[in-house]
């Protein structure tokens, strides 16, 4: 499939964008300040904190999972069963006490953190998957 661009000129802090890339939903997520330092916070409460896994690209394994910290990009797909989790931002806490945003899946109640690493005793495997992506300039992603 071919590269989707997205500009991020217009986000907006807490705003989720959502584009398709290769029939799959990304998502591309604006994280306040408050929300980078909770990050900094949860690794106690996730299953591979520090993305040990083997599928993510070199970049994606800082607590931010990101190229910059203030925008995540994720493939929105649960890696339990590839249902598409629900972006809570600010009513989070009522899944995980404490933590005011993150990913909430419907379907067997997977969640994850703003940076698409997966809370403990949940049925989703693995964190959420990062997509292949670039800066073209400040204001434009590629992804593919
Ligand atoms: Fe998300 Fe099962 S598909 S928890």
């Amino acid at each position: 499939g071919a590269p989707v661009s997205v500009d991020i000129s217009k986000i907006q802090p807490g705003q989720l964008i959502r584009v398709e890339w290769r029939g799959k939903p990304v998502w591309v997520v604006s994280r306040t300040q408050k929300v980078i330092e909770e990050l900094a916070t949860l690794d106690s409460k996730l299953r591979d904190p520090e993305s040990k896994e083997p599928q993510q690209p070199g970049y994606a394994t800082n607590a931010g999972r990101s190229l910059k910290p203030d925008l995540f990009l994720a493939v929105g797909i649960c890696t339990h069963l590839g249902c598409s989790p629900t972006y809570l931002p600010d009513s989070f806490n009522e899944q995980v006490e404490g933590v005011e945003s993150g990913f909430f899946c419907p379907c067997h109640g997977s969640k994850f953190d703003m940076a698409g690493r997966v809370f403990q005793n949940v049925p989703a495997p693995l964190n959420l998957v990062i997509p292949p992506h670039y800066y073209v300039d400040e204001t434009n992603i590629l992804i593919g």
